[in-house]
């Protein structure tokens, strides 16, 4: 127990993802949060109805879950579920932001499902010093533009902003509130005498879309949750709640995150701009950012890198075209064997890689434009 302590060198909560993540740390993250790996008998559950698997399901980009058995059992006797997942709008949106959501289209699209995905405009305001309330505004516009660009169905797609959505919200926070203890948030988040009591508050309020479409219903509907593995503490008091409150608990699907492109297995940040791409950047930007930062798993010199080959297992243009940009198999095999053999360069995958994220973020800007006039489709009305 003291000796794995010691190793340990990550830190992965809501509010603070520290070190690198390979899959050993993954490994040990699963155990330490207590949830589960999705197996092979699993997949092909999925499968079942799905006709086939996402790539993000086939490579592990999704990785863990939570009670995504009961959740099938339900589907498979006609008890159909939703969707919930969100962002708390702090800051532009990156590429990493996009992979919970690339794929939550993908189930609703699959499934049927309805999404509730909320914007938490309180949050971050309350855990940063430095964002304004008037900058969390405009972010969340900003993101929501990102969201409708991915092509959710604006039928079935119903956004919930914090502060908006104030009055449907809050006689379900505070019945939530009022089964959580201090010690409860401190033990789960870190808090501290210090934490301001807005943020000590907060998780009640991201339980609430869990359970909501159950109480608009007023009948119980199971919930499936997406998202990074660094939102799980938040859900595990979700769950230990819910069931007191009558309401089933959440089924939830884990991602792993993608790398900056700085160091493989580190979180893309939001402060550090050459290691992230927006998704507003130019071609140019993109360009130059992955050519001069992206983390290579090459040799130094051709030479070295023709006789040896490369390591795409750290290499950060390598992972990213497994986790976003190369959806198809034959080619991302291709890729690898060609870059582990030394016949193809870094300076070439990284080419490749570039004209991959161009080619998505010209089609994603163009929807974002389209998007400016969709928004009022996609917020929730009272
Ligand atoms: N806390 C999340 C963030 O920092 C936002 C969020 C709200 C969320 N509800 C969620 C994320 C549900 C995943 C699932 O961005």
């Amino acid at each position: 127990m003291e000796k794995e302590k010691k190793e340990k060198s990550f830190e992965v909560t809501p509010y603070e993802v520290k070190g690198v993540l390979d899959d050993a740390e993954y490994e040990r993250l699963m155990k330490e949060f207590g949830i589960n790996p999705i197996n092979k008998q699993l997949l092909d559950r999925i499968k079942k109805h799905t006709k086939e698997l996402h790539f993000m399901l086939n490579r592990g980009v999704f990785f863990a879950h939570r009670d995504m058995d009961w959740l099938l059992n339900e589907y498979e006797k006609g008890n159909k579920f939703f969707l919930y997942t969100g962002r708390a709008p702090s800051g532009e949106t990156h590429i990493g932001h996009l992979v919970p959501w690339v794929f939550t289209k993908w189930l609703q699209d699959k499934f049927g499902c309805e999404l509730w995905f909320q914007f938490p405009d309180d949050e971050k305001f309350m855990f940063k010093q430095n964002l304004s309330y008037e900058e969390v505004q405009k972010y969340t516009y900003e993101n929501m533009l990102d969201v409708i660009a991915l092509g959710f169905n604006p039928k079935k797609t119903h956004f919930i902003l914090d502060t908006k959505h104030a009055g449907l919200l809050y006689p379900e926070a505070i019945k939530v509130a009022k089964k959580i203890t201090f010690s409860t948030v401190k033990a789960v988040f870190g808090f501290t005498n210090d934490t301001n009591i807005g943020s000590i508050f907060y998780t009640s309020m991201q339980t609430v879309p869990a359970f909501l479409p159950s109480v608009l219903a007023k009948k119980n509907i199971p919930c499936l949750i997406p998202l990074g593995v660094d939102q799980d503490p938040h859900f595990r008091i979700t769950r230990d709640i819910l069931p007191k409150l009558g309401y089933y608990k959440p089924a939830i699907i884990h991602s792993k995150f993608l790398s900056g492109l700085k160091l493989y297995g580190g979180k893309m940040s939001t402060s550090d701009s050459d290691s992230t791409i927006w998704t507003t950047d130019t071609p140019e930007q993109v360009k130059k950012k992955i050519m001069k930062h992206a983390f290579s798993g090459g040799q130094s010199t051709i030479e070295e890198h023709r006789k040896k080959g490369g390591n795409p297992d750290i290499d950060v243009a390598y992972q990213w075209l497994y986790f976003f940009f190369e959806p198809d198999d034959k080619k991302i095999k291709k890729i690898h064997d060609d870059y582990k053999s030394g016949k193809m360069l870094s300076g070439e995958l990284k080419a490749y890689l570039v004209e991959k994220i161009n080619a998505f973020l010209k089609e994603h800007q163009k929807n974002r434009e389209l998007a400016k006039k969709q928004i009022d489709k996609f917020i929730f009305k009272v």
